[in-house]
């Protein structure tokens, strides 16, 4: 039986007052992330290229008294950016948390992938992430405190077994980057860690094993006998974005049920 992540937090405010940056906030993993961070006591600044889903998220978070700031941007570019980190510093006048998670990949046949293909993957997965941290970090880097939470996969870990070799390299680049950032940042008191979820219940993933017909086969791979829930990786971006984790940097924690046991 799937333990309930929400019942193990009743009651704590792991993020109290703290302001939390999401990417890819309206659907899968990012919206679990703010509704949790949400109910945590965080001040949010959410971003998705879904205007409408992510109004929706925002909503949600507010009609739990909860704060939200919508914005419609695309974090591959910098004029995206710019209205990210000027919103966020408008709204909130600082930030405290960054959460990388906009990202995905496409099963394409490693033969297909064009150059132009291969960089909009890098681009979303790896290059983004490395710009969204380094705006961060400038201002964590003033008052001396911040987190940042990347999501990368199991495949960064070993392989993809569904998405291309574009995903898979650009997922292994989030952890080198993770690890290189957390040692040069940590002087300034700025942890920075990964998550590697495994086979996760967002739609765009259920979606794609139903279309491909391979959702028993793939659940019979993974050692705890079920694909893993979005709240059950949300719990662990809160873990290592809260005081919980406050020695932990440069790490890369595993989300996958078992399937890859490191
Ligand atoms: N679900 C899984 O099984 C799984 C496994 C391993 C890793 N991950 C990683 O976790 C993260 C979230 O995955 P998910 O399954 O929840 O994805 P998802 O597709 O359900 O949600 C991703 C969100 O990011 C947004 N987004 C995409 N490109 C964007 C851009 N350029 N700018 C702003 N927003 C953008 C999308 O609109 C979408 O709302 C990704 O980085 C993914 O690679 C997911």
């Amino acid at each position: 039986m799937k333990p309930s992540v929400w019942q193990a937090l009743e009651g704590a405010r792991l993020v109290n007052g703290k302001i939390v940056l999401i990417t890819g906030a309206a659907a899968g993993i990012g919206k679990a992330c703010a509704l949790m961070f949400a109910s945590q006591g965080a001040s949010l600044a959410l971003v998705d290229l879904q205007e409408e889903k992510l109004r929706e998220v925002c909503q949600e978070i507010q009609a739990q008294r909860g704060q939200a700031v919508p914005m419609v941007a695309d974090v591959t570019q910098n004029q995206g950016l710019d209205y990210i980190f000027q919103t966020v510093l408008d709204t909130y006048g600082g930030l405290d948390i960054l959460i990388n998670n906009a990202g995905g990949g496409l099963p394409t046949d490693f033969f297909a992938i064009t150059p132009e293909e291969w960089n909009r993957i890098v681009n979303l997965n790896l290059t983004a992430v490395f710009l969204m941290s380094q705006r961060a970090a400038h201002i964590f880097k003033k008052k001396k405190g911040g987190v940042i939470v990347n999501l990368s996969s199991q495949a960064g870990r070993s392989v993809s077994p569904t998405a291309g070799v574009h995903y898979t390299a650009s997922k292994a680049g989030v952890l080198g980057l993770t690890r290189h950032l957390a040692k040069i940042l940590a002087q300034d008191n700025i942890r920075v860690n990964a998550v590697c979820p495994g086979v996760i219940n967002s739609d765009r993933i259920v979606r794609r094993l139903e279309e491909k017909g391979t959702m028993v086969e793939t659940i019979k791979s993974i050692p705890l006998g079920r694909i893993g829930d979005v709240d059950e990786v949300a719990s662990c971006c809160l873990f290592l974005a809260s005081d919980l984790a406050g020695y932990i940097t440069g790490a890369a924690l595993d989300v996958n049920g078992g399937s890859l046991m490191m």
